[in-house]
């Protein structure tokens, strides 16, 4: 009788001293556990002469019951100062700042072109496209490099395995063949909708898009940019060339002090031809446009050739043109002063925040055509 009440007096005060629900658990284990203290003696009463089972059964289980709804007690007491603790400890500072959101940003590349359509679209130009796999006509024989010409070896690129009729595609060494897509209008299908259908002249269109080449160095990549450019009208001669030129360069370089040279060059799709180099300073590391004694290639151009006019159906005593070739990474490698043309396609997302712009920034060219 008196072990009982020691016990049972001992157990609260083990109940009662538990300080977290681990220490609680311990002591409901030790109690009424299958090996506990008040489970050992719950199974004493098997062993008990009736007589003394029926006064001894009601103490033992009476000391369980009591327990157990202590213990259910204690644990309650001590979940709700858990809670407490715990909401306490996570409560909102509504005057934190915000953590920083991961943003996105536009590619250096997109914007570069986004700006250069924004200059020509003032010059009433308008955008063409076409596919970046091609056929032999459109990138080489239709831009008068017949086969076997030395110039195709300067546009080394991918080509497919022989389609059904034999006749292998490449991925476009320059964006070129938009001219021709452009220039054919009735005797040729689009390869798809969205590609340029052609039509007749007055022609004024630019052709921005990816192009290939087998090259990797600081200023190659195999897939890179371009936006061509084409005029056909009447009359057209050099000098608009040359005008056009170099009013986008003011413009995209957004300053006036840009000077320009053209050198004779060839291209099999151009008589004569040129290729046109911007003034810009090279030391230090950084390019600097507007100064200095170098020279950097940015494109290449010149008056269509009879023979393309021929090929596209028009008559050159009747029309003429110029076009042109940029390339757009270059031209943001010049602007932006990106210096490894490689790390432009790298996907790197450090490179990509710091030469990277905000989607809300519109091409920022507002001083007008000079
Ligand atoms: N397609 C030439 C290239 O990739 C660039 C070019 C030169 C384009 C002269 C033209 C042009 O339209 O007239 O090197």
């Amino acid at each position: 009788m008196t072990d009982l009440t020691t016990l049972e007096s001992d157990l609260a005060a083990q109940v009662a001293a538990a300080g977290d629900l681990a220490a609680l658990e311990a002591v409901r284990v030790a109690a009424l556990g299958k090996t506990g203290q008040v489970s050992l003696l719950l199974k004493s009463l098997g062993a008990m002469s009736p007589d003394e089972r029926r006064e001894r059964g009601p103490l033992i289980n009476g000391l369980r019951d009591r327990l157990t709804a202590l213990i259910a007690g204690r644990r309650a007491t001590l979940e709700a100062a858990a809670l407490e603790a715990q909401l306490a400890a996570e409560r909102v500072d509504l005057t934190l700042p915000a953590p920083p959101r991961r943003k996105g940003s536009v590619h250096p590349t997109m914007q570069v072109m986004d700006e250069m359509i924004a200059v020509f679209a003032e010059m009433g130009f308008s955008v063409a496209e076409g596919p970046d796999i091609e056929d032999d006509f459109h990138n080489f024989t239709g831009l008068n490099f017949p086969p076997r010409h030395p110039a195709r070896e300067m546009h080394d690129t991918f080509f497919f395995g022989p389609g059904e009729d034999g006749e292998r595609k490449l991925l476009r060494t320059h964006t070129s063949p938009i001219q021709v897509r452009v220039m054919r209008q009735t005797n040729e299908k689009p390869a798809a909708p969205q590609w340029a259908s052609g039509q007749a002249p007055p022609i004024r269109i630019i052709g921005p898009g990816r192009t290939y080449r087998c090259d990797s160095d600081r200023t190659h990549t195999p897939m890179f940019h371009q936006m061509e450019g084409l005029v056909i009208d009447r009359n057209i001669h050099m000098g608009h060339l040359k005008w056009t030129l170099d009013a986008f360069c003011r413009r995209f370089f957004e300053t006036d002090a840009v000077v320009t040279r053209f050198r004779p060059h060839h291209f099999p799709f151009t008589e004569p031809s040129a290729e046109m180099d911007v003034q810009c300073d090279r030391s230090g590391g950084s390019v600097k446009i507007g100064e200095g004694s170098d020279w950097l290639e940015i494109l290449g151009g010149g008056m269509v050739h009879p023979n393309i006019l021929r090929t596209c159906g028009l008559d050159p005593d009747e029309w003429q043109g110029f076009a042109f070739g940029m390339g757009i990474d270059r031209l943001g490698m010049l602007k932006y002063g990106m210096p490894d043309l490689r790390e432009v396609f790298g996907a790197d997302v450090r490179w990509l925040a710091h030469y990277g712009f905000s989607a809300f920034q519109a091409p920022n060219l507002a001083s007008g055509l000079s």
